[in-house]
């Protein structure tokens, strides 16, 4: 395994202006510092309601206000906002909390962090990302205590549908659909330099990514390497929001193919076939099937990718992961999790794979795992 990870960022997303000892969980691993811990546990404890504070203004437009007019007092923001006095002095003592804006001399600016994160205006804008965790994620977590005993995913219940997944539900669904799949392909591109960076695609012609919502890893990937095409497999529903999607000059590289990776046939004429975000969303089985239907389609020497999260250590600590393990749980499929690299590589080895490894440590607590069919 290699490691590119900077202990004290493990995301990536550290505020480089951020000189303060505001370390995550790596940073501590093996002290139980009863001020960290209380910190910690203050923030979880206050954190939903900062989470909102935090939609609110990206939808409210404070972040990019802030970014076109850095040192607004609040009678500027007041008047670009619209909102009233009391309620924009209650968001904005929220916001400042929050460190993602900050007031100096009565003047309101962007940190770093959101201008970054919340001013771009582009698909990888994280407003995008939390308001798909508001919308479908976190509703879903009051759940928690019920999914947990019972062993299923009790809050899949709120959306109409027999099947047993939230992604299979969202196909009665088109709007939430949409927004799941806007949230997923901001995350999917902030989180995409570990796989553009590290896939190894010499000698591959042709991609299938299954999996592959709507096609933005695949996009990614086809403008680093311009000699090679995609095929993105997932469901028609998503499929469909990706044809919208699909434009430019990428677009004749990178073909939609709608079906279900379990029931229908993979395409046999790709030489590399991508998990990206895909396996950690199903269950030891499940993930076996895949990867033996992966090997089954490549010719030999063709190579198999698993990219997404991983657990990052032996204690199995991660914000990223941990978020993602329960949610997976209490609504989108009932099972999965960021499993341990060693997992996937057991199963890579189990379905045929040799030369098989880990690039780990990359942003936001992924890795990725490859293999070669021999
Ligand atoms: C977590 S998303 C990852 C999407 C994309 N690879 C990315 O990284 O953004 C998992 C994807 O698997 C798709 N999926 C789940 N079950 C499926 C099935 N049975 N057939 C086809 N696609 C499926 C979902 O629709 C969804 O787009």
């Amino acid at each position: 395994m290699t490691g590119t990870r900077d202990p004290h960022d493990p995301h990536g997303t550290r505020d480089p202006h951020d000189t303060g000892d505001a370390r995550d969980t790596c940073a501590a691993h093996g002290t139980d510092d009863r001020d960290r811990v209380l910190e910690r546990f203050h923030l979880i404890a206050n954190g939903p309601a900062l989470f909102n504070a935090v939609v609110a203004g990206a939808e409210l437009g404070v972040f990019t206000h802030l970014s076109r007019h850095p040192k607004s007092s609040f009678d500027e923001v007041r008047a670009a906002l619209g909102l009233p006095a009391h309620q924009l002095r209650v968001l904005l003592f929220a916001l400042c909390t929050t460190e993602l804006i900050r007031r100096d001399g009565g003047a309101y600016r962007n940190t770093p962090v959101a201008e970054d994160f919340f001013a771009s205006g582009g698909e990888d804008d994280w407003g995008d990302i939390l308001a798909g965790w508001q919308r479908i994620y976190y509703p879903a977590f009051a759940h928690l205590t019920e999914a947990l005993r019972s062993g299923e995913n009790t809050a899949l219940a709120a959306y109409p549908g027999s099947e047993p997944t939230l992604y299979q539900r969202l196909e009665h669904r088109p709007e939430l659909q949409e927004v799941l799949h806007r949230s997923m392909t901001a995350f999917t591109l902030r989180s995409m330099s570990g796989i553009v960076d590290h896939l190894d695609l010499a000698g591959v012609e042709h991609v299938l990514d299954v999996g592959g919502g709507d096609g933005t890893t695949a996009k990614a990937l086809a403008a680093a390497h311009p000699g090679v095409r995609f095929t993105v497999f997932d469901v028609p529903g998503v499929a469909e929001i990706g044809s919208r999607r699909m434009a430019g000059p990428l677009a004749d590289r990178v073909a939609l193919h709608p079906g279900d990776i379990f029931l229908d046939p993979f395409p046999r004429d790709a030489q590399c076939v991508l998990f990206s975000h895909c396996l950690e969303v199903f269950d030891g089985d499940q993930i076996l099937a895949l990867l033996t239907k992966a090997f089954d389609a490549l010719p030999p020497g063709g190579r198999v990718a698993v990219y997404g999260y991983h657990a990052a250590d032996d204690e199995q600590r991660g914000l990223y992961g941990a978020r993602l393990s329960l949610y997976l749980n209490v609504l989108a499929t009932g099972q999965g999790m960021a499993y341990p690299a060693d997992d996937y590589e057991r199963w890579l080895g189990r379905a045929g794979f040799v030369d098989v490894g880990t690039v780990a440590d990359l942003p936001y607590e992924h890795g990725l795992v490859t293999g070669v069919r021999p």
